[in-house]
């Protein structure tokens, strides 16, 4: 099918013309018949209004059921169309059986719904942009819903990057696998949908890795995925793929591990150790990680489980990774252990905690401080950064991660419709030792997003921040990389602060007092559909010697701040009026600013 012709046929087509190729017949108040030919176009255009409630839709081909999905079928207003597929039906009588869930008396109020004279069959579906607030160079979705990244993997010189995805609408729903690849970690191409519901349940999130001995019986190095098929249980599923992560088939033998609670988010790597496959699954309520083995992907042995008690308890655990990294760049390894809680963070809602510990093979031990407690940490200290995984099989032991840029207490609400969520810019994660003793995460900018910039639009270096406020100019579309190093006197707070005409403001402030670096979006913008949206967000800084660094990445719809390559990390998104096209430069005490650049972007 074509998703990138930019013409908008759909909503503009008055359904009577296409009599023929739709035609619609009510059966109830609650139920109609939908009868689409697959001969007349490649794509059934379905009319959206997102207050609208869930259909359900059954697709019934030549009188059996094919697939079930849920839209929230147009009541009284297009909001916009979603595409479903027909080419897979050409040559068969497709039927969609139609059950809406309305308040209604009588057949006749159902046949005033929108939806009805709105089905249209087209070869082109427009995916032009029309959102001013989708990212210039983050990855997002052409249409409709994402949330978590998972099921990433590298070969051949390609990240494969899978995400949650609901093709029919702008809001959670229909959970599929969607795809898209990059060859720079910056610009990525929509691939077709990777792997759709089933009758087991719809697909989750979950983890992919390269099989290069073939031991689970998929041929040698194919690509397996597992995930989470969810219905109104959860059962975790088998997926491969021998045409390089393009399409998946399913594993007959499907589910391959079930249990009698709540499971999900299969994580799974190779031990060459051991020579078997390990894999964390999150135990959502119970708080904890369950750790399995299996030979063969198929047959799975619990052997440990960690997390009950310890860390964030407020939320339901979700998302594992588990992977091994040099400790400060020596031969000392230590295993990170992420745990996605939601909600529970430290600004509320969705966010990243991790463990630093010992992994036996059978079960993860957090290492302890002197008293015997486990410290909670914290991957990134924004309010948009959760669901945050690795790739499997990166080049050069890298583990290079990437965030849902959002969060569930408002993911659904934000002001864009044709899409909702894009993905936090690619990270490289490595242990450092801090002053306490302790060891954590940093993630930095992957090496890969240094291609982004462009010339330096303002630049000074070796001047004095005081209390009024030096400017900069922005570039006009306020997208940038901001990069700075300072040097904080006592007790100094140094305010950066972007703001544009409209009065909209973000701040970046770090206190010297306590080593915190502060984000302030209460201004930022529009911040009306959800109380929970203005917010400060603050971490430790992790500030070594006497200088501070700053990278700041400006999208259309987001704020990344990595301090001190990437010790501290706090992302945000925001939505400014217009965008942000000032830069000031303050200080409370007297602080010298050893080099500021903005940089404008090459997209
Ligand atoms: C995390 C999550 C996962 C689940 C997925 C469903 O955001 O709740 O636990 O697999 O989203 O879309």
């Amino acid at each position: 099918m074509k998703i990138a012709a930019p013409i908008a046929i759909a909503a503009l087509m008055p359904a009577l013309a296409l009599a023929g190729e739709v035609k619609v017949e009510h059966l109830g108040t609650n139920n109609t018949l939908v009868r689409v030919s697959p001969e007349a176009g490649e794509l059934l255009l379905m009319p959206v209004q997102e207050s609208n409630d869930d259909a359900r839709i059954n697709v019934l081909v030549d009188g059996k059921l094919d697939r079930t999905m849920y839209v929230r079928l147009a009541k009284s207003k297009v909001d916009y169309s979603v595409p479903f597929d027909l080419t897979p039906y050409k040559g068969h009588d497709v039927v969609l059986d139609i059950v809406t869930e309305q308040n209604r008396s009588s057949v006749r109020e159902a046949k005033d719904d929108v939806c009805w004279r709105n089905f249209t069959v087209s070869d082109t579906f427009d995916t032009t942009n029309r959102e001013k607030y989708r990212p210039a160079y983050h990855h997002t979705p052409a249409y409709g819903w994402m949330n978590d990244p998972n099921g990433m993997f590298y070969a051949d010189g390609v990240w494969h990057l899978y995400y949650q995805y609901n093709p029919f609408g702008s809001k959670w729903q229909n959970m599929t696998w969607g795809h898209s690849t990059s060859t720079d970690l910056v610009h990525w191409k929509h691939e077709p949908i990777a792997i759709e519901p089933d009758g087991i349940g719809t697909i989750f999130s979950g983890s992919a890795a390269i099989d290069s001995t073939g031991s689970a019986g998929f041929g040698k190095n194919a690509v397996v995925a597992m995930y989470t098929s969810a219905s109104r249980s959860q059962m975790q599923s088998l997926a491969a793929s021998n045409d390089g992560g393009m399409s998946f088939t399913k594993f007959n033998g499907n589910p391959v591990l079930t249990l009698e609670s709540e499971a999900r988010d299969p994580n799974f790597f190779f031990d060459p150790a051991t020579g078997e496959w390990k894999l964390v699954l999150a135990h959502a309520l119970d708080h904890e990680m369950l750790f399995f083995t299996s030979p063969d992907l198929k047959t799975w042995t619990l052997t440990g489980s960690f997390g009950k008690g310890i860390g964030a308890q407020d939320g339901v655990w979700e998302c594992p990774d588990l992977f091994r990294l040099p400790v400060d760049g020596t031969g000392t390894q230590k295993w990170v252990l992420l745990c996605n809680i939601n909600p529970g963070g430290p600004f509320g809602g969705s966010a990243t905690q991790y463990f630093i510990g010992e992994f036996d093979g059978k079960t993860f031990r957090a290492d302890t401080l002197a008293d015997g407690t486990i410290p909670t940490k914290w991957l990134d200290y924004g309010k948009d950064h959760y669901a945050t995984v690795t790739w499997s099989d990166a080049p050069e032991g890298r583990r290079t991660a990437i965030g849902w840029m959002s969060n569930w207490q408002y993911a659904a609400e934000v002001p864009t419709m044709q899409y909702r969520s894009a993905n936090t810019l690619p990270r490289e994660i490595s242990l450092f030792t801090a002053p306490d003793g302790q060891i954590y995460a940093a993630s930095e900018p992957s090496p890969e997003l240094l291609a982004l910039r462009g010339k330096a639009v303002a630049k000074a270096s070796g001047f004095s921040a005081g209390k009024s406020a030096r400017d900069f100019a922005m570039p006009a579309n306020g997208l940038c990389e901001i990069e700075s190093t300072l040097t904080p006197a006592k007790d100094a707070v140094i305010t950066f602060t972007l703001s544009n005409s409209k009065g909209n403001k973000v701040s970046i402030s770090y206190n010297q007092s306590d080593d915190k670096l502060a984000v302030d979006r209460t201004a930022s913008g529009e911040s009306s559909f959800i109380e929970e949206f203005p917010a400060v967000t603050a971490g430790p800084a992790f500030t070594a010697g006497k200088e501070l660094s700053l990278r700041v990445f400006v999208d259309r719809s987001s704020i990344e701040v990595f301090a001190n390559g990437g010790r501290l990390v706090l992302t945000n998104i925001v939505f400014p009026e217009e965008p942000y096209t000032t830069l000031s430069v303050s200080s409370t005490v007297k602080s010298k600013i050893n080099s500021l650049k903005v940089y404008d972007i090459n997209i």
